[in-house]
């Protein structure tokens, strides 16, 4: 009842997206607006999402912009001099969207790489790259791209950005957290600058702040990414409509989710079926690299049943192995069983945010697992590798966020059988910032490894992972970061990890 009561409130709200009806065409602006970069996303053969937000003083209410729509120009171009402009537009900076642009660029080349800009009044914009995906039946033989995840601005600095952005890719994934929704602390290398968020304005003073950092923006300008989100895009461990904070009932929270769902859709180069709708908002899609690599970019958050077990670390248990409790809900769980089985992919990828493999985290006999990752949703986890088995669905790799510390796993129907076969393989990438500085090898290594036989690497650096897919082979390269609590950090190949097509696994190279 208190929901509907809720959406019943929602449904009075203006639609987002639609402006005030007062628009400034020709604008003048006193200091640059092109402040927070600019991005693209979401590429298939044909289109692409171009994305850019007007924000005079990005930490300033309004990012110091004035209370009207403003209008926005994009051109896209086959070389970074523009001499040749195929294809330009107007768009609308509406002030219900925080003046974000987001232009669907359709009538594209496939596999085509593009240079994009956008202009506002005597403003130009800086000048980012982009490109189409190969056509689902294009025989490719490569297919290059990194995954990222968990930037807590305040423990240092996005080096690993650097490399990433020199790196030769045709995508990248976000995994989630990409902001941290705390107030400011103490004694760390930066700083936020407004307390925990909860309102729309908080949120994206939040996530402009983020923006202005140069090196994300220089990811961002390289290559187009596939963005979905964890947890703290809206507040740590949420489950669905169920906020972690104690008393928190159910309509505020969601008043909460839709507060940060928004800024998440206008911070992000996302199409128009992922403008939320009140607490809604679809953010599960996939796309197709050629007939190289299906891509699956699933939502592990707004859908999940509430962590059991008071989620900490438990046994393996009737309340995780319930049928209700579920980490993708009822109807994504249909629509990725039904992508898998329709796959025409040599490589299938779930890019996605916690941890699948069933890992062990309590030193000696006693076995306790994380209950806000699949272990936590066992059931529904060991279905899910049941159906990729019995479905003989091809070369499935799993990408994970959102514990800050690299692994590669084999993943079994349950990984605490060792004779089971492998049908899977797991890469979680390490985080950008998140925990500071970290460590190559953690005290308790070789007990964790001997405790979870199917866990091949791990690693407690800062970085991300690079990957190279082929017909034949799959490539993983754990890129880490020496230090990011100061500027200027080395990015180094840590490890490489090979999987071969037809042969579920990793292997180190
Ligand atoms: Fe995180």
């Amino acid at each position: 009842m208190n929901r509907r009561l809720f959406l019943a409130t929602i449904a009075s709200l203006p639609l987002l997206g639609e402006g005030n009806g007062f628009a400034i065409s020709n604008p003048r602006f006193a200091d640059n607006p092109f402040t927070l970069g600019i991005a693209s996303g979401d590429p298939d053969a044909n289109s692409v999402v171009l994305w850019t937000k007007l924000a005079i003083r990005p930490l300033d209410l309004d990012g110091g912009m004035p209370p009207a729509d403003i209008d926005v120009t994009w051109e896209i171009a086959t070389s970074d001099s523009f001499t040749t402009i195929l294809k330009s537009g107007k768009s609308r900076a509406s002030r219900l969207l925080g003046h974000s642009v987001h232009v669907e660029v359709d009538g594209l080349t496939p596999d085509t790489w593009y240079w994009y800009r956008f202009q506002a009044g005597d403003a130009t914009s800086p000048v980012g790259r982009t490109r189409t995906m190969p056509l689902a039946s294009a025989q490719k033989t490569a297919f290059n791209f990194a995954f990222a995840s968990c930037q807590h601005l305040e423990y240092g600095y996005f080096t690993a950005y650097k490399q990433l952005a020199a790196d030769d890719n045709d995508i990248v994934f976000h995994l989630g957290d990409y902001i941290y929704e705390y107030a400011a602390s103490e004694k760390r290398q930066r700083r936020h600058t407004n307390a925990k968020l909860f309102n729309v304005t908080d949120y994206r003073i939040r996530y402009n702040q983020y923006r202005m950092d140069p090196l994300l923006q220089a990811a961002h300008a390289r290559c187009p990414w596939f963005v979905t989100w964890d947890d703290h895009e809206v507040e740590n461990n949420y489950a669905a409509d169920i906020s972690e904070r104690k008393g928190m009932e159910t309509p505020e929270f969601l008043i909460h989710r839709a507060n940060a769902y928004q800024v998440y859709y206008e911070m992000m180069p996302l199409r128009r079926t992922s403008i939320p709708r009140g607490p809604d908002m679809l953010l599960y899609r996939k796309a197709k690299f050629g007939n190289l690599a299906e891509l699956l970019v699933l939502d592990t958050r707004q859908y999940r049943a509430d962590q059991p077990n008071g989620d900490g670390l438990a046994p393996i248990n009737d309340a995780t192995l319930s049928p209700k409790q579920t980490m993708l809900g009822v109807t994504q769980r249909e629509w990725l069983e039904q992508g898998l089985k329709a796959s025409t992919g040599t490589w299938n990828v779930l890019a996605q945010q916690v941890m699948m493999g069933m890992v062990d985290r309590s030193m000696g006999p006693e076995q306790k697992y994380s209950m806000d990752q699949w272990p936590g949703y066992a059931g529904e986890r060991m279905a899910l590798a049941k159906f990729i088995q019995e479905n003989r669905i091809r070369n499935t790799v799993v990408l994970t966020g959102d514990i800050h510390t690299n692994w590669v796993n084999d993943l079994r129907v349950d990984d605490r059988k060792p004779e089971l076969p492998v049908v899977a393989t797991e890469f979680v990438g390490t985080s950008i910032s998140s925990g500071g500085d970290g460590v190559d090898k953690p005290k308790i290594l070789d007990d964790l490894l001997k405790e979870n036989p199917f866990v091949k690497f791990h690693n407690q650096q800062r970085g991300y992972v690079r990957c190279r897919v082929t017909p034949t082979q799959w490539t993983s390269d754990f890129m880490v970061v020496d230090q990011i609590t100061k500027e200027g950090g080395v990015v180094t190949k840590r490890a490489s990890f090979v999987v071969d097509a037809g042969t579920p696994g990793a292997r180190s190279v």
